[in-house]
């Protein structure tokens, strides 16, 4: 469907054409004035340069010409030269009927040449625990990956985990410390190894930070994990098996935790896996002449004449051979080159990777690993900050888990939604029901909270303002989908069923004209979201969704209107605001309770 504000501009520009005015000036915005009109057209006020006349004289001239058009209610040509502009309320009805006649889709059209996009996201690095820092990716990830598919492209979604580094030889080293018998550190060992790995979730996790911590002051140690990470990379048996069996554990216990973010991963792959496109990667840039040795390391230029700042070169080997985060992340070019020829890939990091981004996507085009149609983007995400301004910490200090997190904000929705429970005598709420609700609720605050911020910016993890009913939060937004529900049973209970999708009659109040002129945004601001992959656009929009449709609640008697034919079409009102509604969360990556 065209977007609504296209559809006046059209035929603004059809009136400037017809009062002999070029049609470039029929541009029409949203008003800044919403107490005068609903849209505006500023055009006059450039036109006049053009034609050497007062502005106020072309508006009047257009405004003229418009008037009749069934389209609007009013054009009113206002000095100095503007045009405001009130919609007919049967346009704008009919508008909103056809939207819901457009079940699933809302009158947002598919792209009609799909691309093939790549959501790099998440990004947790194996046998350690996901923290908060992995959040934020995971969340908005998810959330672009979504938008993406909403838009109808072709989206893959890859964890890209860390599992290949320094991380691996210190967690076999400590193994090896601890069960020296394990067969795993024979080398004479020739047959099968087990199938069952030698540690739960539980000792994994316990042996990576030891050993950690041991390097740190144990040199000889560090020097053995060192030693061990080479010739895990170099294909050591017993430890490539090791290997697999940190990778099984780590990864169901990350798809547990994952789950319960309601984040899902199409590709499990890891930077373990890029590593075989290492070797022919590097000897083709350096037969190309882009890699050089530079104090020993391998290196690509990648600085460009109008940088403001200096931009290093991309190391590619370092000195002694071995492959770093940034090798990794180009030989992961050539195989999703191979295995997927993405038009786009976009990458979910930390703000403070930009430069290592900036490095490997000027690296990667320059050596011709992607052509110059494949996109490569990075969102680099602000900080979560705790409520001191300082990155989100335990109260002891350390880096919170994710899953205290989630625990702690779980069980703060739960008090809350039973206390509203016991308010409102709604006590045939099960215990259970009311957990689930809460889990769900609580995933709402998370994500909403994170989301409703532009990514790039910091912010604060504020558990208190995030669970609150009131304000611009995921539980209002949920609560606002709750209510519609209510109404819509209540209405079912008493008439036995649903009425028409698209009943939808010319507004009778202003709340009500509102509340459809919100709704027949939304093509444009999902497409806006997509072009800006910025699930931020979402949240300001289902807020100011949810505050029209509150609005009309609070000013119209839905359930007692006499006129039945006037509340089937408020009932249909209500049931695409709540479709609308339910399609933003699970774009946003979180869904609805059936009561709170
Ligand atoms: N594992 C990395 C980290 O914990 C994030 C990976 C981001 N993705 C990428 N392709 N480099 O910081």
């Amino acid at each position: 469907m065209k977007k609504i504000i296209d559809a006046i501009a059209c035929e603004v520009t059809a009136a400037f054409e017809a009062c002999g005015y070029d049609g470039k000036y029929g541009k029409v915005t949203l008003s800044n004035r919403p107490d005068l009109c609903e849209f505006q057209c500023n055009g006059a006020m450039s036109a006049a340069k053009q034609y050497s006349c007062a502005p106020f004289m072309i508006a009047d001239k257009v405004a003229g010409r418009l008037s009749g058009n069934p389209m609007f209610a009013e054009v009113n040509s206002v000095k100095p030269g503007f045009l405001n502009i009130i919609l007919a309320p049967a346009y704008v009805a009919q508008y909103v009927n056809d939207m819901a006649g457009d079940a699933g889709r809302f009158g947002c059209e598919a792209a009609a040449e799909p691309l093939t996009i790549i959501v790099d996201y998440g990004g947790p690095n194996v046998a350690k625990p996901l923290h908060v820092g992995h959040l934020r990716s995971a969340i908005i990830g998810e959330s672009v990956k979504r938008i993406c598919k909403f838009m109808g492209h072709e989206v893959i979604g890859d964890v890209h985990l860390g599992d290949w580094g320094l991380q691996m030889g210190l967690i076999i080293v400590e193994l090896k410390e601890r069960r020296p018998e394990l067969v795993y550190f024979d080398d004479s060992y020739e047959g099968a190894y087990p199938t069952e790995a030698p540690f739960t979730i539980a000792e994994l996790e316990d042996i990576y930070p030891t050993a950690s911590a041991k390097s740190k002051e144990d040199e000889g140690f560090k020097a053995a994990a060192l030693l061990a990470t080479g010739e895990l990379q170099q294909g050591r048996r017993g430890y490539q098996a090791l290997l697999g069996h940190i990778l099984n554990v780590s990864v169901t216990d990350l798809k547990r935790n994952y789950r319960s973010l309601n984040v899902d991963f199409e590709l499990w792959k890891g930077e373990s896996d890029a590593q075989q496109y290492v070797p022919d990667m590097v000897q083709k840039m350096k037969e190309d002449g882009f890699a050089y040795l530079s104090d020993g390391a391998l290196v690509v230029d990648v600085k460009e004449e109008t940088d403001a700042k200096e931009i290093p070169p991309c190391i590619i080997l370092k000195s002694d051979g071995a492959s770093l985060y940034s090798t990794t992340d180009l030989a992961t070019i050539v195989m999703r080159m191979e295995e997927n020829r993405p038009d786009r890939i976009i990458y979910l990091a930390d703000a403070r990777q930009s430069m290592h981004f900036t490095q490997v996507f000027r690296c990667a085009r320059k050596t011709g690993l992607v052509p110059e149609s494949t996109e490569l983007v990075h969102i680099g995400f602000g900080t979560m900050n705790g409520k001191d301004g300082k990155p989100f910490k335990t109260r002891e200090g350390g880096v919170m888990r994710l899953e205290y997190l989630l625990d702690e904000i779980n069980r703060e929705m739960l008090k809350k939604i039973t206390e509203n429970r016991k308010e409102k005598e709604n006590l045939e709420i099960s215990d259970e029901e009311a957990g689930e609700t809460a889990n769900m609720v609580a995933l709402a605050a998370v994500k909403y909270g994170d989301l409703s911020n532009q990514a790039s910016k910091d912010y604060i993890f504020d558990v208190e303002r995030f669970t609150s009913f009131e304000g611009n939060t995921g539980p209002y937004i949920l609560y606002t989908i709750v209510r519609i529900r209510s109404i819509l049973n209540r209405y079912v209970a008493e008439k036995g069923g649903l009425p028409a999708r698209s009943g939808i009659l010319p507004a009778h109040t202003a709340g009500e004209k509102s509340l459809m002129l919100v709704i027949s945004r939304f093509n444009a601001m999902m497409e806006n979201a997509f072009e800006e992959l910025a699930p931020h656009r979402i949240c300001a929009y289902i807020y100011e969704l949810a505050n029209e449709f509150n609005g009309f609640y609070h000013g119209t008697k839905i359930l007692a209107e006499p006129d039945e034919e006037v509340q089937r079409s408020y009932i249909s009102l209500l049931m695409l605001t709540e479709d609308i509604l339910l399609t933003c969360i699970d774009v946003l990556g979180f869904s609805a309770p059936e009561r709170m």
